[in-house]
């Protein structure tokens, strides 16, 4: 029997917003399920360290909360490998899949950090400077470059904004000895550039954007 046009068109119809509909279910299923699992594995341990809300519990522990999920996952696959190296780190993601790290990263890059005021106001603004001017005299690059305007990042960029100044000096002096490597091509080159009183500079003028 020949089915008449309008009805193909119409059955066609339907049939494609059911699979449409099927499709952005089960994507959305999948995205809750995932997200269910994030939080079961933060709560379980994370937490321990990088706190409830990815604020952290003391400043050893670098902030999460914000940060980029791609970028949570690239650096959660190189403890794994143990190209990046930290030995609180490596125990913590000897277990988990790359699914179960992207899904982390996504469950704290939703997470916020209020604006908190730099310790030291004149050091934060020698940072401002190196931060979006860079130093010419000796080569060091402008951060804003990369990092952006407000220090958000991108996918693969880390957000610095609001993160603790420790962490950040000591990330900038890691990458400058190279024993920060996982990625070190272009952070070495900067790093190598600063003086110890540009590294802190930056570094609070950061924690407190
Ligand atoms: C015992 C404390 C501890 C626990 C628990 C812990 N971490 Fe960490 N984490 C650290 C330390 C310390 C560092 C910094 C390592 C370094 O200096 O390079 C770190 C670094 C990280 C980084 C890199 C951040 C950046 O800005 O580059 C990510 C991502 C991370 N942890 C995620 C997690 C996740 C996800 C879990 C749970 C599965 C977890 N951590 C559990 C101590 C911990
Ligand atoms: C040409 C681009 C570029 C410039 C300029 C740049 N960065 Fe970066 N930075 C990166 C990349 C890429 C990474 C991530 C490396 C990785 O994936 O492991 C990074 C990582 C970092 C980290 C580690 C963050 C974390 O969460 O562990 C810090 C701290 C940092 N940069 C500070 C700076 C500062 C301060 C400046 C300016 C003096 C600067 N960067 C300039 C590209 C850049």
């Amino acid at each position: 029997m020949k089915i008449p046009t309008f009805f193909s068109y119409r059955c066609r119809a339907v049939v494609w917003a059911l699979l449409c509909w099927t499709a952005a279910w089960s994507t959305s299923a999948w995205a809750q399920a995932d997200d269910a699992r994030a939080k079961k594995i933060a709560g379980g341990s994370c937490f321990l360290c990088h706190g409830a809300q990815g604020e952290s519990t003391s400043e050893v522990f670098p902030r999460l909360a914000g940060q980029h999920a791609e970028y949570v996952a690239k650096q959660l696959q190189a403890f794994k490998s143990g190209t990046r190296k930290s030995t609180a780190m490596a125990e913590m993601v000897a277990k988990l899949s790359p699914d179960e790290m992207l899904a982390l990263g996504k469950y704290y890059e939703k997470m916020t950090l209020p604006k908190e005021e730099p310790k030291d106001p004149q050091l934060a603004g020698m940072g401002a400077y190196i931060y979006h001017n860079g130093n010419k005299f000796s080569g060091v690059p402008a951060c804003v470059s990369c990092h952006g305007v407000t220090a958000e990042g991108a996918a693969h960029l880390p957000r610095l904004g609001r993160q603790f100044a420790s962490y950040i000096e000591h990330q900038l002096k890691m990458f400058n000895k190279r024993e920060r490597n996982n990625d070190n091509a272009v952070m070495h080159v900067v790093a190598e550039k600063m003086t110890p009183l540009e590294m802190h500079a930056v570094a609070e003028y950061l924690s407190g954007k």
